[in-house]
């Protein structure tokens, strides 16, 4: 019997931050590298999934040292000489298809040795020919146990002879990879000719990178022709970084398409080497989230339940197939329909992930058509219809991804009350790439249901109102302007005919004075201060004389003193309302009112700036006069609260802003 996880959803808009694995495909190229060089190289930021540790067991058989430390994601190989230390060893592959390959052509360069290899069962069906028939071509000599040109098999290394030799990887483009990475440990120059087309082309364009980091000579004097030089590194590195996992990071940026909110994932701006990015621009394409780039992370925004604008048209994922199950699996709550092509060769994958989408896909959707190179979906207009016995079970197939895709689906709230609707068979199948993935997923969920307070503070014209607000309609936060608080107050106070008065007559004034709370009609995340059960329209809170008046009456501390308390009330207001949080904006919130908010940011803006977007906004404001006495005065004066974060936004966007503001709170979750 199986075991079975219930996918909870999420209940709030989506708030946290995610720290990526590292690529898997990187770390297995970068040990067989390390391999081939020769000497001593530490692979620091490793991933530790079953995949990596079959590559690291395979060279540990091969006589590489290999020292790994989980904790500290960092993997040590050395070795004297580049050839492989053993001439004879048993290995196994499990389903890594790139140990699977990369180990293959690495032995067959051995000359003299004789390797068992075995595999998982999934592996005796994925394709190795191609490599196979380039390798007897070069000098080896398979013997099978089973069918021909499959797992389980028995090399006798021929080296490689080098020169011209053909290769078809047109089932994978690991095979290709294989045969150039070990090209190096050939007799002389060899020059590699693809006899046909290959899939997953930027995994090719990642192999000749990092081949050229390693200090490896591949060049490609004509499409499709690749030719290597005999020789090992003169310069060898000590260490190397591996980056973040872009398709991991894949199920992370699509689920606040599901969900709404953003989340932050950690590091991965850093990327560079893997095709997989591309699939941020599906879904820019798609009109499914939006991103930036934020210091060294990515934010993906989603707006909850987005029209589908993908219907129609079909998108090819032949450079970025290992993504596909993500955006095929989450379109079954998105509403639209999608056609995804150019995805037989993945058929050889983990397990025929095409039939598998199509069947587990159909258990949540309409309908669902196949075939041999494209899938077809067709969900439901608007779940939870068509779904009536829950949770409904997807079977996973030993398939990591068909896992992760399936279990980012279950965290749309389709019931709207946090039932779990999506159970996943043998979780545990992710530690082939990300052993904590769930793990993760649950954290993401826990901390955007977590009820956040954030603290904007900085002087006037520096952006604090427009920023808030967009922060508080992605994150699903109460906005509070208490700018607006203090000009209430001044409009009420020169309406009484106080616009000179003293702070004994005022605090005589304010001693039975009653403030209620409502919502901005205009903006429904918006909560306002009313005087006598009414709002005060906006325009009246900005004349000359509330402008000439306000700052006055905001540095008198028993004004400071009747609104403190009515303002640390709106955290519990918000609560009430059902908000993520509270967003509130002004001078003294991250020092005074809340000085213990999950997020303070300062805001601050160049004088010229600052009087240039006031004109912008049609607005002529004493800036530099008002920020003076609110910088001067005794109480709670405008300043930076210690260990606020502070953002100089003179050179930035306002779209810059709200995304590092918003990436600010993912990361303080
Ligand atoms: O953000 P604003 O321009 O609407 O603010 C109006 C005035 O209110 C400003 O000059 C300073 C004062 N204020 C304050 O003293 N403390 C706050 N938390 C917010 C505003």
């Amino acid at each position: 019997m199986s075991s079975f996880k219930d996918i909870k959803p999420f209940a709030k808009p989506a708030c946290a931050s995610v720290t990526l694995p590292g690529s898997k495909s990187i770390t297995n190229r970068a040990m067989i590298l390390a391999a081939v060089a020769g000497g001593e190289l530490e692979i620091k930021n490793a991933l530790f999934s079953r995949d990596t540790i079959i590559m690291a067991d395979c060279l540990k058989r091969l006589g590489y040292v290999v020292e790994s430390d989980r904790e500290a994601r960092s993997i040590k190989i050395s070795a004297e000489g580049s050839a492989a230390p053993n001439l004879q060893a048993e290995l196994f592959v499990g389903n890594a298809g790139t140990a699977a390959r990369f180990v293959t052509a690495f032995c067959a360069a051995n000359k003299g040795g004789e390797y068992f290899f075995d595999s998982d069962e999934a592996m005796y069906k994925r394709p190795m020919k191609g490599l196979m028939d380039a390798l007897r071509e070069q000098g080896s000599e398979f013997e099978f146990v089973g069918q021909r040109d499959c797992f389980p098999f028995k090399m006798r290394a021929g080296g490689l002879a080098g020169g011209e030799v053909c290769i078809d990887a047109s089932a994978s483009s690991q095979l290709l990879s294989a045969l150039l990475m070990a090209a190096p440990l050939a007799e002389k120059k060899t020059l590699v000719r693809l006899s046909k087309g290959t899939v997953s082309r930027p995994f090719v364009e990642m192999t000749v990178n990092m081949m050229t980091d390693f200090g490896f000579q591949c060049s490609r004097p004509a499409d499709g022709v690749f030719e290597i030089v005999p020789r090992r590194p003169e310069r060898r590195m000590s260490a190397y970084f591996v980056e973040p996992d872009a398709t991991a990071a894949s199920y992370f940026a699509i689920l606040p398409a599901l969900t709404g909110g953003a989340v932050l994932l950690e590091n991965f701006a850093n990327c560079s080497l893997q095709g997989d990015l591309g699939f941020l621009d599906v879904l820019h394409g798609c009109s499914l989230v939006g991103t930036s780039k934020i210091l060294n992370g990515v934010l993906a925004v989603g707006a909850k339940r987005p029209a589908g604008n993908y219907a129609g048209g079909g998108i090819n994922f032949s450079d970025i197939s290992d993504t596909f199950l993500t955006l095929a699996a989450a379109s079954a709550a998105l509403g639209g329909n999608l056609r995804i092509e150019g995805i037989s060769h993945t058929r050889a994958q983990e397990t025929d992930r095409v039939a598998a989408m199509a069947a587990e896909l159909r258990k949540v959707c309409l309908a669902v058509s196949e075939e041999e190179d494209a899938l077809e979906i067709c969900p439901h207009k608007a779940l939870p219809e068509g779904i009536s016995d829950t949770p409904v079970r997807i079977k996973t197939y030993s398939d990591h991804r068909i896992a992760m895709s399936f279990g980012i689906l279950g965290c749309a709230d389709i019931f709207g009350d946090g039932t779990p609707w999506i159970s996943i068979e043998d979780p545990q199948c992710v530690s082939k790439t990300w052993d904590n993935f769930f793990d993760t997923l649950d954290a993401a969920r826990v901390a955007s249901e977590k009820f956040t307070t954030v603290a904007v503070d900085g002087g006037a014209a520096v952006g604090k109102s427009s920023v808030s607000k967009a922060v508080s309609d992605m994150l699903h936060l109460m906005h509070v302007d208490t700018g607006a608080h203090y000009r209430t107050l001044t409009y009420a106070l020169i309406n009484a005919g106080l616009a000179d008065a003293d702070e004994a007559a005022v605090e005589g004034y304010l001693s039975d004075f009653k403030l209620g709370t409502a919502f901005d009609p205009q903006r429904a995340n918006s909560a306002r201060m009313t005087l006598c059960g009414e709002l005060v329209k906006d325009e009246d809170l900005r004349t000359k004389a509330v402008n000439d008046r306000v700052s006055v009456f905001a540095s008198m501390p028993s004004v400071r003193n009747f609104l403190k308390g009515y303002q640390r009330s709106m955290a519990s207001y918000a609560r009430e309302h059902g908000f993520s949080g509270l967003i509130m904006e002004g001078r003294d919130i991250g020092s005074v009112i809340f000085p213990d908010a999950d997020v303070r940011i300062f805001l601050d803006a160049d004088e010229q700036t600052r009087a240039q977007r006031r004109a912008k906004e049609g607005i002529s404001d004493s800036i530099s006069a008002r920020d003076r006495m609110d910088r001067s005065r005794k109480t709670a004066p405008l300043v930076c609260p210690e260990g606020a974060v502070r953002i100089d936004t003179s050179n930035m966007t306002k779209e810059d802003v709200i995304s590092r503001t918003a990436a600010e709170i993912c990361r303080a979750k």
